[in-house]
This record gives C-alpha cells, sequence and structure tokens, in this order.
C-alpha cells in the first residue's frame, strides 16, 4: 500500500533570465520538448540523439532490438571505440591543445595534461597492454586511486576493447580478490599506494594479499610508481607502469567495438548475496554520458569543470573518466580528502583553478558545513567562488537545509543545484533539472529527463496517486541502462526486472510525485541497502562478514540516521559465548569493528554494535527488522511485540557501549 506524504517543501528557484538564455536547454519549452519528442516515437528520438553524439566507425541500422526483453541492444550494428571518443575526437575537434585533466595532489602539486598528452600517454599504455597480450574482451581490474594514472588505465582498456572493472581503493584484499575471481581479471593495474590526507595507503600490498588467496587467472601486475615506499616484489609478475609505458609507440589505433560491446564491470552491493559486477555496454551508456554533461551540467567549452567523486565509483566513471573527456571538458581531479589539510581544501581549490562547475556528495556539503560552524576561517565565504556557475549533487537525498547552504553559502544564490538521481545500474542521472530549464526546489531531484519514463508505483506496478508514496520504476528502456549482471543473467532479470512489474526496471528506491508540479523526492532505499556518506552496502554482505568470526553466532545489521553520513551501520550481535558486558564488550565490540573492516572495507566499518542472548523474530525466526532499526534509531517502539519469545532482549539491544 502507498503511504500519504505529508511534508512538502514550498521555497522554490527559478531559472534567472541570464541563465535561460545560455543554457544548452534553453527553458522549460525546450525541456518539454525533448520529452514530447521522446514520448512520440522514442525509437526516432534515441536514434536521431545517437546519430548526432556519437561518432561512429560503421554507422548502425536498428536502434532498439528488444525482442528479448530485459536483454536489450541498442544500435546493434554500429561499432565504435570509446576512447576514440573521449580523446581522438576532441582533437579532431581543435581542442589538441586544450587541458584536459588538472590534477592537484593530496600535498597540492598540480599536474596539467592537454588533449594530446592524455592521447599520447593511453596510446602508450594502451599498447603496453597489448604487449602483455590483453585485448578486446578481456577483462582488467584497476585497482588505484584518484589520478592521471587512473584515467589513462581506464581509457587504454576502452582503446583496445579490454574490459575493465574499477575497484574502490577503499575495498579489502577479500573484496578485491572476489572481483578478480569473478570477472577472470588476467591483469591488474594498481599502484604502490595512494595519498590521502597526508597518510601514505597501501595498494600494492593489498593486491599482493589478494592475489595469495588465488589468483585466478591473473598473469600480470601492472604498479605506477605513486608513493617511491619499498614494496615486495614479484620479478615474474610485476612491471612497473612508467618503463612499459615510455618503451611503446605513442600511436595506438583504436580498436572498434560492436556497440553493444561489454565497456566495464562496476561492482555494487545488493539486498542478497554477493556484491553484483553491473554491467555497461559501450554505445548508449556513452550517449548518454555525452547528454548528461550537455543538458544537466550544461557543458560549455571554456567550463572547467570539478566532479569530486573517486574513479573507484559509478560517477567517477560517467562524470570523470567518460563524460567529460567526450565532451571535450577541462576537468580537475584530486587525490586527496576534502578535510585536508583544512576543510576549506575544496573551496580553495575551487577558487585556485577557477572552477566553474562543481558537482560532490550531500555526505560531503554536511562535513563541511559542520566544519565550517566550528572553525569560520575555511568557511566557503571566505574564498572567492566568483567562478561558479554551477552545482550538482549525488549519491543521496539530499536535505533542504544543507541545499539551502550549498546554494546560498557555496553558490552565493546564484548558482542553480542540478539534484542528481541516478544509479550505478542507469549509467547516468535519470532525475535531474536542467539549470536553465527548470525550477529548483531544495530536496528534490525534480523530474526525469528526456527520453527516462520514470513512475511511481505500488506492488503491481500501478502507477500510485500523486502525494502518495510507492516505488521507483523506469518503465521503458533507455540505452544507458545495465545490460546484465556479470555472469549471472537469471540474477539481472529478478533483481531489476521481477515479472510482477511488467517488465519495468526497478530502482530499488522508494519515490513520491508532488501532486502539483509532479517533481519527484527520493526517500531512500526500500530494500536491505544501506547508504552510508552516498556509498552502497547490503546488511546481508556485513552480516554475512560478521558471521564468518568464530565467536558469532548470529548478527544482523540496520542503518540509523546519521547528520553527516545519512546512515550509520549499526549491528545487532549474538555471540557464541556468554553475552559481554563492560571493558570486554567494549574490546569485543573493537575486534568486530577491524574484522569487518578486513573483510569488506573501512567503508563498512559498524558505527554502533550491540550485544544481545538472542535477536528479536517472529514465531517463524524471521529476524524483526524493523523493531531492531527502531532500537538502533532510540526510538520508542510501535510494533506488536507480543509474539517475541524473549522480551527482555530488547532491554539488552538497546543498551549503547
Ligand atoms: O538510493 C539512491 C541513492 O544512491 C543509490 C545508488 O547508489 P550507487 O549505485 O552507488 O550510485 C551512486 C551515484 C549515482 C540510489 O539507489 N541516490 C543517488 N543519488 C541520489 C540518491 N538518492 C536521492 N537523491 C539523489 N540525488
Amino acid at each position: 500500500m502507498s503511504t500519504e506524504v505529508l511534508h512538502r517543501e514550498h521555497r522554490h528557484f527559478a531559472p534567472d533570465a541570464t541563465w535561460v538564455a545560455q543554457a544548452n536547454v534553453s527553458g522549460h519549452a525546450a525541456y518539454l520538448a525533448l520529452v514530447r519528442e521522446a514520448e512520440r516515437d522514442p525509437e526516432e528520438f534515441w536514434g536521431r540523439l545517437a546519430r548526432t553524439y556519437l561518432v561512429w566507425k560503421t554507422p548502425f541500422q536498428t536502434v532498439l532490438n528488444d525482442r528479448n526483453p530485459p536483454f536489450y541492444r541498442w544500435f546493434e550494428e554500429g561499432t565504435l571505440n570509446a576512447s576514440h571518443l573521449c580523446l581522438d575526437v576532441p582533437i579532431e575537434r581543435g581542442m589538441g591543445e586544450k587541458t584536459a585533466l588538472i590534477f592537484e595532489s593530496d600535498d597540492g602539486t598540480v599536474t596539467t595534461l592537454t588533449y594530446h598528452a592524455l592521447h599520447e600517454r593511453v596510446c602508450r599504455f594502451a599498447n603496453a597492454l597489448k604487449s602483455l597480450g590483453i585485448g578486446k574482451g578481456d577483462r582488467v581490474i584497476i585497482y588505484i586511486a584518484m589520478s592521471i594514472e587512473g584515467i589513462v588505465a581506464m581509457q587504454a582498456c576502452a582503446r583496445i576493447g579490454a574490459i575493465h572493472s574499477v575497484v574502490f581503493g577503499g575495498f579489502s584484499a577479500k573484496s578485491l580478490q572476489e572481483r578478480i575471481l569473478d570477472t577472470g581479471a588476467r591483469l591488474i593495474i594498481t599502484a604502490d599506494g595512494q595519498k590521502r590526507g597526508g597518510k601514505i595507503i597501501q595498494l600494492k600490498a593489498i593486491v599482493d594479499e589478494a592475489l595469495s588467496m588465488g589468483a585466478g587467472m591473473v598473469e600480470k601486475v601492472i604498479v605506477y610508481a605513486r608513493t617511491g615506499e619499498n614494496i615486495p616484489w614479484d620479478s615474474a609478475r610485476d612491471l612497473w607502469m612508467k618503463p612499459l609505458e615510455e618503451s611503446q609507440s605513442p600511436l595506438c589505433i583504436p580498436t572498434w567495438v560492436e556497440a553493444e560491446h561489454p565497456l566495464f564491470i562496476l561492482y555494487t552491493s545488493g539486498s542478497t548475496g554477493k556484491p553484483k559486477g553491473v554491467q555497461h555496454a559501450t554505445a548508449g551508456y556513452l550517449l548518454w554520458s555525452i547528454l548528461t554533461m550537455t543538458w544537466v551540467f550544461d557543458h560549455h567549452p571554456e567550463d572547467v569543470y570539478w566532479c569530486t567523486a573517486d574513479i573507484g565509483w559509478i560517477t567517477g566513471h560517467t562524470y570523470v573518466n567518460y563524460g567529460p573527456l567526450a565532451v571535450g571538458a577541462t576537468q580537475v581531479i584530486y587525490e586527496g580528502i576534502p578535510s585536508w589539510p583544512h576543510a576549506g581544501r575544496f573551496w580553495s581549490m575551487i577558487s585556485r583553478h577557477r572552477v566553474s562547475v562543481f558537482y560532490t556528495a550531500p555526505t560531503a556539503i554536511r562535513s563541511l558545513i559542520k566544519a565550517s560552524n566550528l572553525d569560520p576561517e575555511i568557511h566557503p565565504q571566505r574564498f572567492d567562488l566568483s567562478s561558479l556557475r554551477l552545482l550538482g549533487t549525488v549519491g543521496e537525498p539530499i536535505n533542504p537545509e544543507a541545499w539551502m547552504w550549498y546554494y546560498q553559502q557555496v553558490g552565493n544564490s546564484r548558482c542553480p543545484i542540478a539534484d542528481t538521481f541516478w544509479q550505478t545500474e542507469t549509467g547516468g542521472h535519470v532525475i535531474a533539472p536542467l539549470p536553465g530549464a527548470t525550477t529548483l526546489v531544495p530536496g528534490s531531484c525534480t523530474l526525469p529527463l528526456p527520453g527516462i519514463d520514470a513512475a511511481v508505483v505500488d506492488e503491481t506496478g500501478q502507477e500510485v496517486p500523486p502525494g502518495h508514496g510507492g516505488s521507483l520504476v523506469i518503465r521503458r528502456p533507455w540505452p544507458a541502462m545495465l545490460r546484465n549482471l556479470w555472469g549471472n543473467p537469471e540474477r539481472f532479470q529478478k533483481t531489476y526486472f521481477p515479472s510482477e512489474l511488467k517488465g519495468y526496471y526497478l530502482a530499488g528506491d522508494g519515490a513520491v510525485k508532488d501532486p502539483t508540479t509532479g517533481y519527484f523526492t527520493i526517500t531512500g532505499r526500500i530494500d536491505d541497502v544501506l547508504n552510508v556518506s552516498g556509498h552502497r552496502l547490503g546488511t546481508m554482505e556485513v552480516e554475512s562478514a560478521l558471521a564468518t568470526h568464530p565467536m558469532v553466532a548470529e548478527a544482523a545489521v540496520v542503518g540509523k540516521p546519521d547528520d553527516i553520513t545519512g546512515e550509520a551501520i549499526v549491528a545487532f550481535v549474538v555471540l557464541k559465548q556468554q553475552r559481554p558486558a563492560g571493558a570486554e564488550a567494549q574490546q569485543l565490540a573493537s575486534t568486530l569493528r577491524q574484522w569487518v573492516t578486513r573483510e569488506i572495507g573501512p567503508i563498512a566499518r559498524p558505527r554502533d554494535i550491540r550485544f544481545g542472548d538472542n535477536l528479536p523474530k517472529t514465531r517463524s525466526g524471521k529476524i524483526m527488522r524493523r523493531l531492531l532499526r527502531s532500537l538502533a534509531c532510540g526510538e520508542p517502539m510501535t510494533q506488536d511485540i507480543s509474539t517475541l519469545e524473549n522480551p527482555t532482549i530488547l532491554d539488552q539491544l538497546r543498551e549503547t557501549l
């Protein structure tokens, strides 16, 4: 049943006339014209855009092959190459000497690279990969920090048709190894370490540890020398990136691939089982990267664009690597963290590099609000942010108060905010305002992009009335949608296109549509997926990690709201031994936190661990998660607990350490 959502936000901000005049999509009527074109004849619409915005080696004939849903195929007969689009095409269009990347390291050193220079590095490295026998369809794991080298590695894979799978540097050896095995990767590209917040963090050592658990098909490990620290070396397997690259020719003809050739696999958490290898196709994904850069980020040639996401996440794929390069943008990439050496780092970088378009996560905004309340010296108003013209957010719902602060204090009440809703699976933005066309409402991601048939439905796929909450779906296929889960088509079909939902794409988020404006507000995940600092984690993943500890009998994990991180992880644990108390409980909680960090990575580390003799369960043995959520939040319990076998455990589980 849908529930009526009563809260309404009344503040709204219409685009001003100068913005409308210069925008790529100029005015609401222009937006509506695109929406109507897409509704009238979706294939005609997508076909037109794919012919206009992509550069094909061989043209396609069929826009959409939907004979075997949900295994849709787009632009089937066409061939192209992603790296050609991102490098050769901007150069052919006269942007060879334009700066592509402005890299700022943790310690503030700046390195810039033109499109020509990046092209040369990518070609040399692509040739190096070829010299190691890597070619079309081979999987390559990239485990590296934010760096020029990370982008070179992704682009080089794309150039030769190899399928990259980037693993975020914060994942543990075990998580890395699972991805190495699942992809069947033949090669790993990594760095000796990374620099973050003045510290050095090992990367190669984690790769070594992962491979020592079983290397699968991995033959070689290429290492970018970032820190220069001494690291263990296997001379039969390991190779330094620089000499390898420099010995190669700077020319590498792109390997033309079919439109549907997988460009990459990126793992993300679901509500059940192991992380899923989301597989994206070359042409449809690139088309949407370019269109959303043009429509939502209103890309203009003179922009200096900065997306703070790491390349280990989808945002870093679409809005650091592929999208900005494919439109010939100049972009900033940053190695470190927002709080180093002070929490004004983002603002000082915007000021120094004259950034005009800035895209970050609500969790970062909230932590910077807190920091600038404590220290007025690093308040954004202390910096020259006059270069900014557009702001964006992604990763989780943004609360209206954080939105207002971002708008007023960072954007000086003159920069629109694009609150972009999307997912690893959608490839790019799906619900987002167009800055020169859409009136903004804090906390709402506003309207679906042209061609995206989003709706809020009940359990049977029926649309619920506006003002009522339901499940967010996308009813028609679109070119950037995921194509499969690597090696698991059944799970792909079952998870995203459940039969009761008429074949619609199921996002896994709750949403509500405003009765007057039709604007969407995302209310958060409706499955057992947590969102901690904009990172997705399955409760079951964390529970399984805890359960492998020899002392743990059973564990249940829920999220509780957190002012900075959105959600924080709370774990309820039953030990095989007696329930611990006092210092012993503290000690065990710390051991278990470290255990989860080792098993998954620091992002999965529980904030709060509570011990009980048992977990609250229904008669049929199902854990009462809603009850646990109330306990985690310290809320009064409204649930019926009459069926609970041992109500005293609730008192135990209420106790924080
Ligand atoms: O719950 C939604 C939330 O992040 C999830 C997708 O996470 P991931 O695949 O890791 O991709 C994050 C970056 C695209 C969604 O299911 N989410 C993302 N953006 C928003 C959001 N929730 C509300 N508003 C957003 N703008």
